[in-house]
């Protein structure tokens, strides 16, 4: 009696340990067959849209954005959003100091706006990051160009936001 039970509880343990392994495999392969799609995806659409000659070596949409993303690692988003009310309360004193008549208000917003604007001056590397967001914002998505230089740094862009995300899940 007591070697049955063993042995059901040997053949449990067995069971759930190769379910896990099996687990653990699939995902990693889902993982690697994502990759192998999108670069078949990618090619397929090279191939369409005629992009795989000479002429578009080297074209792209932000792999000089890129080149950018590693120098701009102090940058946290809250530090982002607050160089963006800084410079919107600075435009709000700007209008209210114009429309002003008192003398004393006059000095009164001057000496707030002086100091946003000594603080602002701290957030140049994003306010940096705010213009690189209106560039990338402006792209023209519907110009053919455009479009097929797309296709030659879509999978480097991808990756690397893949595993950006990757490493927040971690941490
Ligand atoms: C599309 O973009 C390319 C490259 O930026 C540019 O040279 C071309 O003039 C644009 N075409 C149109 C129709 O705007």
């Amino acid at each position: 009696m007591d070697s049955w039970l063993n042995m059901v509880l040997l053949c449990g343990l067995l069971l759930i340990a190769s379910l896990q392994t099996t687990k653990a495999f699939r995902l990693r392969r889902s993982k690697s067959d994502t990759i192998q799609m999108l670069n078949t995806n990618i090619h397929n659409l090279q191939t369409h849209y005629n992009t795989k000659g000479q002429e578009w070596i080297g074209k792209s949409v932000f792999v000089s954005h890129l080149d950018q993303l590693n120098s701009k690692a102090s940058c946290t988003c809250q530090a982002l959003l607050l160089e963006r009310m800084l410079k919107i309360y600075e435009d709000i004193f700007q209008d209210m100091l114009k429309k002003a008549e008192e003398k004393e208000i006059k000095a009164n917003l001057i000496d707030v706006m002086t100091e946003v604007n000594k603080l602002k001056h701290k957030y140049s590397e994003e306010h940096k990051v705010w213009r690189e967001l209106q560039d990338i914002n402006s792209v023209k998505v519907r110009n053919g160009t455009i479009q097929r230089g797309a296709l030659n740094d879509f999978l480097m862009v991808f990756n690397q936001a893949k595993t950006e995300k990757h490493h927040d899940k971690v941490q």
